[in-house]
């Protein structure tokens, strides 16, 4: 039995699949790295299904069936980029599509068929990492933080990684060890969401476009006032909070603004949130390592730059671990976690009441 594992992640950007092989043992050695964007109908149907609709249980389970299809073929080319044989994959952790996450009624919906892929590629299958989490109290998210915890942190520096992906979360590791993380707000699902209704495009290649606007300080204002914002942690949101709904709303307060503007306030909205949570969290920060596809929005970095002078900022990359794979691992590390009955949580990052073995396990075999 081989000590490999596999991470499939695909986040609230709703972009696609990354996955990563690895070994963690003697250390952690990236094999592999996979990106498989959503086909335009998988992708569809997923975000149909973020809002309540007619059918939902036949929906859910097509996109489930589907999605798991399309995580077996990043399996099939992680394998074979490698030469790796399943049998020298102890196990794949498939974090699923979230459709809903609301912590606050007890429940979180990642949708995929894992037993569809173990079938599929004979290889255990670790998923629903979340549920177990807030079954004990938690928020179930964020559950990247022990993994960047075990991986970035480093005695004598306060570092702070956050992960810009549809939904921004940050985690704090202090000098002395401490560990803080929560969801911040939004990363670029509004980004996203407002260069596709403008512009027919998936994103903001680079922050361009954002960075061709003026901010507009009193929009910016009306969207730091969501009361998601100033909670204290333990928190984490979702498309269930913010999504376009939500910002027409927003910006039916502030008529008139040209669309690029409109984008560059949404930027700066990001980066304050962002910054702001760090700073209210640490008051001596030094390092800031982000992940995540907003790593490659240079606008979006810029602005955050300015919100936390005297904070050096660079990609996760120089850590070891490119923008776009940190994700993945954590969900190849957290599978590790549950193989060797190993809690996953951090209690003092999710509220829950104690550290939880996380996941269920489909056996290959
Ligand atoms: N070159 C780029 N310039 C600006 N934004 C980018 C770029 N590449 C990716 N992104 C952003 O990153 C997002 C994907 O990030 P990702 O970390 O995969 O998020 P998630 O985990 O939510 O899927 C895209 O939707 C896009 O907004
Ligand atoms: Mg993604």
């Amino acid at each position: 039995m081989g000590e490999r594992f596999i991470g499939l992640m695909s986040g609230t950007s709703m972009d696609g699949v990354d996955a990563v092989l690895a070994e963690f043992e003697p250390f952690c050695q990236l094999l592999g790295h996979v990106h498989q964007p959503f086909p335009t109908e998988l992708r569809e149907q997923l975000m149909a299904l973020q809002q309540p609709g007619p059918n939902e249980i036949e929906r859910e389970a097509l996109a489930g069936q589907a999605l798991s299809q399309l995580y077996a073929v990043c399996v099939d080319q992680l394998l074979s980029q490698s030469a790796t044989r399943a049998d020298q994959v102890r196990a794949i952790g498939a974090h699923g599509q979230t459709i809903r996450h609301r912590p606050e009624l007890g429940y979180t919906r990642q949708i995929q068929q894992p037993a569809l892929l173990a079938e599929r590629c004979r290889i255990d299958v670790i998923a629903d990492f979340r549920s177990r989490d807030i079954a004990a109290g938690g928020q179930g998210a964020p559950l990247v933080p022990k993994f960047h915890q075990a991986m970035f942190a480093k005695a004598g520096e306060n570092r702070a990684l956050v992960n810009i992906g549809g939904i921004s979360n940050i985690t704090l590791l202090y000098a002395d060890g401490r560990v803080e993380g929560c969801d911040t707000g939004p990363g670029n699902v509004l980004l996203d969401g407002w260069i596709e209704q403008e512009r027919g495009l998936p994103f903001d290649r680079d922050g361009n476009w954002g960075a061709s606007g003026r901010i507009d300080f009193a929009l910016l204002s009306t969207l730091l006032a969501e009361p998601f914002l100033a909670r204290p942690m333990p928190k984490s949101t979702g498309r269930d909070l913010f999504h376009m709904a939500w910002l027409r709303q927003q910006l039916a307060r502030h008529p008139g603004l040209a669309a690029n503007d409109v984008q560059a306030t949404l930027s700066a909205f990001t980066a304050r949130s962002i910054a702001d949570m760090l700073r209210q969290s640490s008051s001596d920060l030094q390092a800031l390592y982000v992940c995540g596809g907003g790593a490659w929005n240079g606008f979006l970095l810029r602005l955050l730059a300015d919100a936390l002078p005297g904070v050096s900022i660079a990609d996760s990359g120089v850590l070891g671990v490119a923008p776009d794979q940190v994700e993945a691992l954590a969900f190849a590390w957290l599978a590790r976690c549950h193989v060797l009955r190993q809690a996953g949580n951090l209690p003092i990052v999710t509220g829950a009441a104690g550290e939880r073995i996380l996941g269920a396990c489909y056996p290959g075999y």
